[in-house]
């Protein structure tokens, strides 16, 4: 009897057991299996699910920065777009918002931006959120026509939760050009009016308004670019003072499909120079890029952002293989948010894209009992994929780093101090192969000058690694698809090299 009692109990025990942990993987929150998902990055913005590309209507109000995003909820590749919501207060922890706009009548919504409309100039109501974006024709698109992409506007009264479509949409025609997108609106004080740029084909097209309503073109911006590089898309228009002198430049932001980054795939580039409230000009001879790297694409920055400061974010994939990313239940993640600056250096302005100051904020020190090994030049530590490295590197011909795990994964990087070229190496760093655009951007160099002295940052989270050279001054953006998480970091011993100030830190989840 006694032993029929103990069988009795122990199968007790074991049914309430697996019940338990059935429940447990029931209850296993979205935030939880978002912390455990393969490549989920843990501190750069992803969409819960679904695909996910440009950066849209990024704007500043009632304490919270707004992300819009080109978005398609029904698959994980690009589809009839959509604009995602989330909103933060520091721009690291963001929160889902329900989907924003649409597709209607008039088409698919394209890229664009999003202004407050504190004046009420639209006659939407006071302080109204309106987003001016790109109307997508699939069907005249289809039929082979050229006339299909035309500017919309919406509005929203209770900070981008819901929106109403204005009647009387398209507010720009399409004049006859076939790529006729992404406007970017804000307010230019100076004239107290509303200004867009709009990218048509291979010019950037200037316009105002009163009432966000009625448009009028009043310039086109061209480079002589030889060979014309890929279609012109997303761009942006911004003033900023030089660092340490009395003078203030505008900054036109472009990225460019096609093939033509510095190291293949879309890519986005600026122009320093000057805007008389109708015309932009510059004497800049050369394209100059806002990342090097092959994952930073049609980022734009923050219309009211407090404190006179200018936040970019990318988008962190390229045209070139961003379908086919080894991720399953969402698609592409956004760069980290970037301050940027503008400095005068040897005659010419640079943009730098310096990490925003609140990322400090999650950081954490890593204990020396966390690590193994000899800091800095070759140690393990176990929670390396969220972590960022720092040093000032003494360089006397060369400096060679690597990150790599127990499967023999391996990212490398180098700098050549005679060429002055910094190299990233993805080539064995996991997986590579599930496109042939990518195995072939496995190499990629940007020319950083001859320098004896570099400050070097390193971002990695689960599927990006982020290099900033100078403190931004030359910045290079990658995916990579480990196996298994990288969990060494060495740095290579050579005549005359000397490390300094290295600090590893860990950065916090965002999940
Ligand atoms: C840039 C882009 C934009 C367009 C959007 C469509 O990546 O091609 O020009 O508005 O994506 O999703």
């Amino acid at each position: 009897m006694k032993q029929y009692k103990l069988f009795f109990l122990a199968l007790t025990l074991f049914l309430f057991n697996c019940k338990d942990s059935q429940n447990d993987s029931i209850n296993v929150s979205i935030k939880d299996r978002n912390k455990i998902e393969k490549y989920r990055p843990q501190f750069h913005f992803t969409p819960k699910e679904k695909w996910m590309n440009d950066p849209n209507g990024l704007v500043y109000f009632k304490n919270n920065y707004h992300l819009f995003y080109q978005y398609y909820p029904d698959s994980t590749v690009w589809g009839p777009m959509h604009w995602g919501h989330a909103k933060s207060k520091d721009l690291l922890t963001w929160e889902h918002r329900p989907v924003a706009l649409y597709p209607d009548d008039l088409g698919y919504i394209f890229s664009g931006s999003a202004i407050i409309d504190k004046e009420n100039t639209a006659g939407f109501g006071e302080n109204a959120m309106v987003a001016i974006y790109t109307y997508h024709d699939p069907f005249k698109e289809k039929a082979g026509q050229i006339d299909y992409q035309t500017q919309g506007i919406a509005y929203s009264l209770d900070e981008g939760e819901t929106w109403t479509k204005y009647q009387d949409n398209p507010v720009i025609k399409n004049p006859g050009i076939r790529d006729f997108r992404d406007p970017k609106v804000s307010w230019f004080e100076e004239k107290e009016i509303w200004q867009m740029v709009l990218v048509a084909k291979d010019e950037v097209q200037f316009y105002e308004s009163k009432n966000l309503k009625d448009w009028k073109k009043i310039s086109t911006f061209r480079f002589n670019d030889q060979p014309p590089l890929g279609v012109w898309e997303c761009p942006d228009l911004f003033k900023l003072p030089v660092d340490g002198i009395d003078e203030e430049k505008w900054v036109l932001i472009i990225s460019h499909g096609g093939n033509s980054s510095p190291n293949g795939g879309s890519g986005t580039r600026y122009f320093v120079g000057d805007y008389d409230g109708t015309t932009f000009t510059t004497n800049q001879k050369e394209s100059q890029w806002i990342d090097y790297g092959t994952d930073n694409y049609a980022g734009v920055t923050f219309n009211n952002e407090p404190n006179g400061k200018r936040v970019f974010i990318g988008w962190m994939s390229n045209w070139n293989y961003a379908t086919t990313t080894p991720t399953e239940k969402w698609r592409s993640a956004m760069t980290l948010p970037r301050e940027l600056k503008l400095i005068k250096s040897e005659g010419k302005y640079l943009v730098k894209s310096q990490l925003i100051v609140t990322f400090n904020n999650i950081l954490k020190e890593v204990s020396e009992n966390d690590v193994i090994g000899n800091i800095p030049l070759d140690f393990e530590y176990k929670e390396l994929q969220q972590s960022i490295i720092s040093f000032e590197a003494v360089i006397n011909d060369k400096l060679d780093l690597q990150f790599s795990n127990t499967l023999g994964d391996a990212y490398k990087m180098s700098y050549n101090k005679t060429s002055g070229d910094f190299y990233t190496d993805r080539t064995k760093s996991g997986k590579v192969d599930f496109n042939k655009s990518f195995l072939k951007s496995s190499v990629q160099k940007m020319n950083i000058g001859s320098k004896n002295k570099i400050k070097i940052d390193i971002v990695l989270d689960a599927s990006s690694i982020e290099i900033f050279i100078n403190n931004g001054e030359y910045v290079m953006t990658n995916q990579i698809f480990p196996e298994e998480n990288f969990n060494r970091f060495n740095i290579q011993k050579n005549e005359g090299l000397e490390v300094k100030n290295f600090t590893i830190k860990k950065i916090k989840s965002r999940l």
